[in-house]
């Protein structure tokens, strides 16, 4: 399993702070050896490209990607085949009591059946991404859903 080198940056170590993450934890781990509901795999999280993740979210099945636009929205108003994704940062923490939002939105990439989302149907949402995507690409999608705050 791909470990990842948490080096503290000062970007790293800005959102560090701001999350209340402590220098102890930005150390070499993977996020998913960690209890989703602690804070430590919170902290693990911090890594990754919100912008390739973005990149990846968008491009389309017939581009060769996966396709996430296809049934996500990232619209208030826009309900497409799958939840909105407006402000999933926040509502990811909400799912399921006490769990880490970005580790809930990885097991929604990796295992969708793991929850299923209130008012959708289950077996829709491909099950395949843990196999087609690679663990960086899943992490960078992660951390772009991370950072899909509601507006103020
Ligand atoms: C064919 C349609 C489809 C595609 C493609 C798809 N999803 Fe989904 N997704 C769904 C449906 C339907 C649900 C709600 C049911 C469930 O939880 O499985 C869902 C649930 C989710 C959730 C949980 C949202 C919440 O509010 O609880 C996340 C996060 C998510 N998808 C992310 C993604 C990402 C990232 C991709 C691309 C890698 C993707 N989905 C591709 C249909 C899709």
């Amino acid at each position: 399993m791909m470990r990842f080198y948490l080096l503290c940056t000062s970007m790293m170590l800005g959102s560090a702070l701001l999350t209340g993450c402590s220098r102890e934890q930005q150390v070499v781990v993977d996020a998913r050896d960690l209890d989703p509901f602690s804070e430590e795999a919170f902290c693990a999280w911090h890594i990754g490209s919100p912008q390739i993740g973005q990149e990846i979210f968008e491009r389309p099945v017939l581009a060769d990607g996966a396709g996430c636009v296809t049934c996500h929205s990232r619209s208030p108003e826009t309900r497409l085949v799958g939840p909105s994704l407006y402000g999933v940062a926040v509502t990811a923490a909400e799912r399921q009591k006490g769990i880490i939002p970005a580790n809930y939105l990885y097991l929604s990439i990796v295992d969708p059946s793991f929850y299923v989302t209130p008012g959708f149907p289950a077996d829709v949402m491909p099950d395949h991404y843990a196999g087609t995507l690679s663990e960086e690409e899943i992490t960078d999608l992660v951390s772009y859903l991370m950072t899909l705050y509601p507006d103020e």
